[in-house]
């Protein structure tokens, strides 16, 4: 991408929004009121705002490789923290897609330097899911599902915040587990039920 024609982008992306609204940037300058927080991969095929069609101002945004919420992840509590206490969003999303290669990467036997550290966290995914994902004889559809599988534990980490599980308690939040499927275009809306999932696991991250 030429950065001079990424400069030439914004000029007409400012001109066309001015053109529909005079005061749009006034506007934005106030400030924002995000409903949704969405959490995604950083590949670059998968542009958070596109898919989802939000404006600006209307999802807060976090990105890293693979989509993921490890409770350590400084980065990631602070974007939850912010989200759920300031900006009282009522829908959290982690959003993983297809093909992505940090799930890849995590699916094979290689050293990936400073990666390892983040990776792990998805081979963690795998073996508490080993027994289903070992199951699946091919080997495509075995990485569908540990996407899949991953957007769910990314879920339940985002779950056994406290910050959530307070917010839940005082005003309700929902958190969604989608996949983007690179190859059609589509979110599919994985329909998680959280209360099932963490039917006899939930008094262990129960925080108050
Ligand atoms: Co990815």
């Amino acid at each position: 991408m030429d950065i001079d024609q990424i400069f030439k982008n914004n000029k007409q992306w400012v001109e066309k929004n001015l053109n529909l609204d005079p005061d749009y940037f006034q506007n934005l300058s106030k400030g924002q009121n995000p409903e949704l927080l969405y959490i995604g991969c950083s590949d670059s095929r998968v542009t958070a705002e596109e898919i989802i069609g939000a404006k600006p101002g209307e999802a807060f945004i976090h990105r890293n490789i693979a989509n993921m919420v490890p409770n350590t992840d400084l980065s990631a509590m602070s974007v939850i923290h912010y989200a759920v206490n300031e900006l009282e969003v009522k829908h959290i999303v982690v959003c993983g897609h297809y093909y992505c290669g940090g799930v890849k990467a995590a699916m094979q036997s290689a050293d990936m330097g400073i990666l390892n550290p983040w990776l792990r966290n998805i081979r963690d995914v795998y073996r508490t899911h080993k027994q289903e994902l070992n199951s699946i004889a091919d080997e495509e559809e075995r990485y569908n599902r540990l996407v899949e599988l991953n957007v769910q534990e990314q879920c339940i980490n985002i779950i056994k915040t406290s910050d959530v599980q307070k917010a839940y308690r005082k005003r309700g939040i929902t958190v969604h587990g989608w996949v983007f499927d690179i190859h059609s275009g589509k979110l599919i809306d994985l329909k998680i039920d959280f209360a099932k999932v963490l039917e006899d696991i939930m008094e262990i991250y129960r925080l108050e």
